[in-house]
């Protein structure tokens, strides 16, 4: 295992380019199971997820292949309904196969996912979304077990306790594409990843509306057909790297970004004192900029989590290390994973004044972050680690960086380019 080495203090400018939505590969890598003619995915970043579902499409019957970001997936012929376990329990969110398995064999036998760092990863959403659509679902040994002679529109409610659910609304999408009549999901997941499924299944012959809305309109039809389609570029990544221009009072240009997509984290960012440029369209992809200015003293800022538009949970650890190096006391309530706080004790360990209360963290400010030996997590965790040894004094390791490469195409490369001084060395 490798982990990485970062110099301190670093002052980055640059042009840094944003890669492919990982979160929009994911699940439109699951629709190709809907039809067995051939999908081109294009703007795929190469990414440890990726791999894993590529294997997880292999194993039920798929050809897929990534050459350089274009992932081409075809049918083997013969199909499989079984999602093993080994698979799902390294990326939880390969359960998104649920859906489009019932969906094309009328059966699915897919592993729960199991809890992670984050949290518990319930499921119940996603079993009552295909149970609406008339599937008899059975759990047992650790398998959803889903058969369904056909599926039938219906009209779905799949508001959670925590709000909508990203995944859930993409499994009961993809079933819904090929049930019988029409399907009405309200508290449907407006994430941009989710558009982005939505225009892939219509290009491929689904009828599909009120995408990015609270309330999606289904026309189940027959049958879907290959097709090939390029993904939104990362509002992720694009925000991780907004938040390291932040923290490092850098000077980088973050390029091929949908700035739509980073409206809660401007926002915040602008309440902190910061200023974004930005240049219009702002959906365009090819060209787009944004750029982050200090125009004053920078304050802390306070932030809750929730579903999107809302700030998103997955900024929530690179935000926290920027407060924490931010004179004041600021306050993080996590309204989506509200266990979502590996990272606390990590920081901590740098320097940070942060203590834990229930779903909140109170981040005290401090002047300067101390180099340490750290250790990953989770994806987004270990993104905040790395902005805390970017700014740190010392030497910082990180070990365990196997979690940042599920989320974050060639990091340290895109870093050295920025002027930072990062590398790898085995663990
Ligand atoms: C997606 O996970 C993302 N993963 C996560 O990104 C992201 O953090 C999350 O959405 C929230 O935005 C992918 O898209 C592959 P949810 P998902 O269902 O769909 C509860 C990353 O770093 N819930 O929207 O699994 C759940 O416990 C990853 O890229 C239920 O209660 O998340 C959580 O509290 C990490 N019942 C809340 O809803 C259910 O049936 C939101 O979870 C499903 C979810």
């Amino acid at each position: 295992m490798d982990k990485l080495i970062i110099e301190g203090k670093a002052r980055l400018k640059g042009e840094v380019s944003v890669s492919g939505a990982k979160n929009s590969v994911l699940p439109i890598l699951a629709a190709t199971l809907l039809t067995d003619e051939e999908c081109r995915i294009e703007n795929c970043p190469n990414l440890r997820d990726t791999h894993t579902m590529i294997k997880l499409l292999r194993s039920l019957g798929k050809n897929a292949e990534l050459n350089k970001n274009t992932i081409t997936v075809t049918s083997k012929g013969k199909t499989n309904y079984i999602a093993d376990y080994k698979l799902v329990s390294t990326m939880r969110g390969s359960f998104c196969v649920l859906g489009p398995l019932l969906a094309k064999l009328k059966m699915a036998r897919v592993s729960l996912p199991g809890g992670c760092i984050i949290g518990v990863r319930p499921v119940d959403l996603h079993l009552k979304g295909m149970r609406a659509l008339g599937a008899k679902i059975n759990v047992q040994g650790g398998y959803v077990e889903a058969k369904a002679n056909s599926l039938k529109g219906n009209h779905i409610y799949l508001g959670g306790i925590f709000g909508s659910s990203v995944l859930a609304t993409a499994n009961v999408m993809m079933a819904a594409s090929l049930a019988k009549g029409k399907t009405t999901i309200e508290s449907a997941a407006c994430e941009p990843e989710l558009v982005d499924l939505a225009n892939f299944l219509n290009k491929m012959g689904a009828k599909i509306k009120g995408q990015g809305s609270p309330k999606l309109e289904i026309e189940g039809v027959k049958e879907l057909h290959g097709t090939e389609y390029n993904v939104i570029p990362d509002r992720i990544e694009a925000g991780t790297f907004l938040i390291l221009s932040a923290i490092t009072r850098g000077d980088i240009t973050i390029k091929d970004v949908c700035w739509e997509h980073l409206s809660a984290i401007i926002d915040k960012l602008e309440e902190a004192g910061f200023v974004i440029e930005k240049t219009d369209p702002p959906d365009c992809r090819a060209g787009c900029k944004i750029q982050l200015r200090v125009k004053r003293k920078i304050n802390p800022v306070n932030v809750t989590t929730l579903p999107y538009p809302g700030f998103p949970t997955d900024l929530q650890s690179q935000f926290m290390t920027l407060m924490a190096v931010t004179p004041g006391v600021s306050v993080i309530t996590e309204k989506v994973f509200p266990d979502r706080f590996i990272h606390i004790a990590e920081l901590n360990r740098m320097g940070a004044k942060i203590m834990r209360e229930g779903a909140s963290a109170i981040i005290e400010g401090v002047k300067q972050l101390s180099a340490a030996p750290v250790m990953a997590s989770d994806l987004r965790a270990s993104a905040a680690l790395v902005l805390a040894g970017l700014v740190a004094k010392g030497r910082t390791e990180i070990s365990r960086i196997y979690h940042l490469e599920r989320g974050y195409e060639n990091l340290d490369e895109k870093l050295t380019n920025l002027g930072a001084r990062v590398w790898r060395e085995k663990e």
